[in-house]
């Protein structure tokens, strides 16, 4: 099997120890990390399968170091490659924007003509409002370091299953 490219920001704080437990539940052999704070084109080329982790920041806008690479990512052709979005995020401190980054991101890729796997229930979260709402369900999954961190753990573990399935 192929690896599945893992982007992330290595100098984020909470998406990085979450990017580290989802290799773990992978398999580390089969996932390679690669720093979204310096990501170039061929990165997302070289891979048919990748997880990208995307916080939302600024009341419902990606990272600046997702935001600055968008111009780029719009101009790609990611057809045939299967792509995953997980999303710190905060639902008591921003309930009419939880998670936006995830919907913002997965909208993006799916215009690049990736196919976006891993979609999760909202069921268990409590906010107003969420771009990354689509039929009811979230296009990635969402964590809340914040106000659930106990319910993290399991969060992951039945999403990677779920990913082994859909990759
Ligand atoms: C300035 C700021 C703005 C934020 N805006 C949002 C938001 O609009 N929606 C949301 O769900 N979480 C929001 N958050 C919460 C972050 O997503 C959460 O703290 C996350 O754990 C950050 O992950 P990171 O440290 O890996 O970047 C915000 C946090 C900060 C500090």
């Amino acid at each position: 099997m192929d690896r599945i490219g893992l982007f992330y920001s290595f100098r984020s704080h909470k998406t990085s120890k979450i990017a580290e437990k989802i290799a773990g539940q992978l398999g580390t052999d089969l996932v390679e990390a690669v720093d979204a704070e310096t990501i170039a084109e061929n990165d997302f080329l070289r891979f048919n399968r990748m997880i990208l982790g995307v916080p939302t920041w600024f009341d419902g806008e990606l990272p600046n170091y997702w935001d600055e690479f968008v111009p780029a990512l719009r101009e790609l052709d990611l057809s045939g490659k299967k792509a995953a979005i997980f999303g710190l995020a905060d639902q008591v401190g921003y309930p009419e924007n939880f998670g936006d980054a995830v919907g913002i991101m997965a909208r993006l890729l799916q215009s690049c003509r990736a196919e976006v796997v891993g979609h999760t229930s909202s069921e268990g979260y409590t906010f107003e409002g969420s771009k990354a709402l689509y039929d009811n369900k979230f296009l990635g999954l969402i964590l809340d370091q914040e106000n659930q961190a106990r319910l993290t753990a399991e969060r992951i573990l039945q999403w990677t299953e779920q990913l082994k399935k859909e990759f």
